[in-house]
C-alpha cells in the first residue's frame, strides 16, 4: 500500500478523511461498527489484513506519535471523566433528557481528546443524528419541526454544555461544522408537524423508513430516496407558484431542499423511538448518497 508514503504521521486529520472514505467503500460489512460508535471500532481487528492495511493506512502505533485509534480500545465501561453540572441557559425547551441515553453515547463517541481526529467517522454523525433525535422527540409535544433561531442558539449552547460535562469535546460546533441555523427549518416553507403531514404521504415515507436494512439500504436506497421525495414536496409547499420557478439548478434550489430534508429527518425521529431513529440516521448518512443526482 502507497499509504505510509503518502501520509506523514502528522496528518491525523488526512488520515480521519480517507479513513471515512474507505470505510464508506466497505460500508455494508462494517455497519455495527459505525452504528454502535467507537468503542467497537477494535472489531475491525477481525478483518482481513489487506483490508484492514486499506482502511488505516498510517494508524501504526510505532510510527504515530500522536495516538489515534489505539487508544480507543479501552473498554466501554472505564470511567474516562467525571461528570460535571452543566451549565444550562434555562431557556432551551428542548426535552435533553427524552434521549439522554444518545446523549450518553455521543459524549463517549466525542470525547475531548479524539473527537478531532474522528470527527467525520464517528463524533459528528453521533452528533448530528442526537441533534436530529433531540428535536424529532421533542416535537411530540411542541408540534415543532424546527427551533427558531433565539431558541436554536440556546439549545445547541445548552447540548454542546450537556456533552461537555459527560466528557465531549469543548468545540464540537466546529469540529462538525453546526451552526445554530442548522436547528432551524433554514429556507424549508414547512416547520410544523401538522404541514409536514399534510403534505407528505407520511404512512409511506415510514413504511419506507421505519426499518432500515444496512447492507440493502446503501445499495438500494429506499429510505433515502423516500426521504427525497418528501423534502421535494414540502419544498414546493408555500409560495407555490414562486417557488416552482425556481429553477432546479440553481444553489436556492439545493439549500431549501436541504432544510426540507432535515425537516424530514426529524419528523422521522418523532416517529421512532430513539434508539431506532439513530440507526436509521447513522444507516443513511453512512450510505453517502449523492442527493443531486
Ligand atoms: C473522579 O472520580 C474518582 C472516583 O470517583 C476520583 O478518584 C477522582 O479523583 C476524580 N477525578 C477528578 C478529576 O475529579
Ligand atoms: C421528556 O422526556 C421524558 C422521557 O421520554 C418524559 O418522561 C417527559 O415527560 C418529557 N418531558 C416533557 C416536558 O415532555
Ligand atoms: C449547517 O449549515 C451550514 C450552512 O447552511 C452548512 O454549510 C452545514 O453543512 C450545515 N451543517 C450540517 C452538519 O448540516
Amino acid at each position: 500500500m502507497g499509504g505510509h508514503a503518502l501520509l506523514p504521521p502528522t496528518s491525523p486529520l488526512l488520515g480521519a478523511v480517507l479513513l471515512l472514505f474507505c470505510l464508506q467503500e466497505l460500508w455494508c460489512k462494517l455497519d455495527d461498527v459505525i452504528v454502535h460508535g467507537f468503542p467497537l471500532l477494535h472489531q475491525m481487528d477481525f478483518v482481513p489484513t489487506e483490508e484492514k492495511n486499506a482502511m488505516m493506512p498510517d494508524i501504526s502505533p510505532n510510527s504515530s506519535p500522536q495516538p489515534f485509534v489505539p487508544l480507543l480500545a479501552p473498554s466501554p465501561m472505564t470511567p474516562f471523566f467525571n461528570n460535571s453540572t452543566p451549565k444550562l441557559s434555562g431557556r432551551c425547551t428542548l426535552n435533553f433528557s427524552a434521549v439522554d441515553s444518545l446523549i450518553s453515547t455521543t459524549a463517549v463517541d466525542c470525547l475531548a481528546s479524539f473527537a478531532p481526529y474522528l470527527a467525520n467517522v464517528v463524533c459528528c454523525p453521533q452528533f448530528q443524528a442526537t441533534l436530529v433525535i433531540l428535536i424529532g422527540q421533542s416535537s411530540k409535544n411542541t408540534g415543532m419541526l424546527a427551533l427558531d433561531s433565539t431558541h436554536a442558539n440556546d439549545c445547541l449552547s445548552d447540548f454542546q454544555q450537556i456533552l461537555e460535562s459527560r466528557g465531549a469535546s469543548n468545540n464540537l460546533q466546529k469540529i462538525c461544522s453546526i451552526h445554530p441555523l442548522n436547528l432551524t427549518e433554514g429556507s424549508c416553507p414547512v416547520n410544523d408537524i401538522n404541514n409536514f403531514e399534510s403534505a407528505v404521504d407520511s404512512s409511506r415515507l415510514l413504511a419506507a423508513c421505519g426499518k432500515v436494512d444496512a447492507v440493502n439500504e446503501c445499495c438500494s436506497q429506499i429510505c433515502q430516496n423516500a426521504i427525497l421525495e418528501a423534502a421535494k414536496k414540502i419544498a414546493l409547499r408555500d409560495g407555490g407558484l414562486t417557488s416552482m420557478d425556481i429553477p432546479n439548478n440553481l444553489p436556492e434550489h439545493y439549500s431549501r431542499i436541504d432544510g426540507c430534508r432535515s425537516i424530514v429527518l426529524r419528523w422521522l425521529s418523532s416517529r421512532l423511538d430513539p434508539s431506532s431513529a439513530k440507526h436509521v440516521l447513522r444507516r443513511i448518512s453512512n450510505c453517502n448518497v449523492n442527493e443531486g443526482s
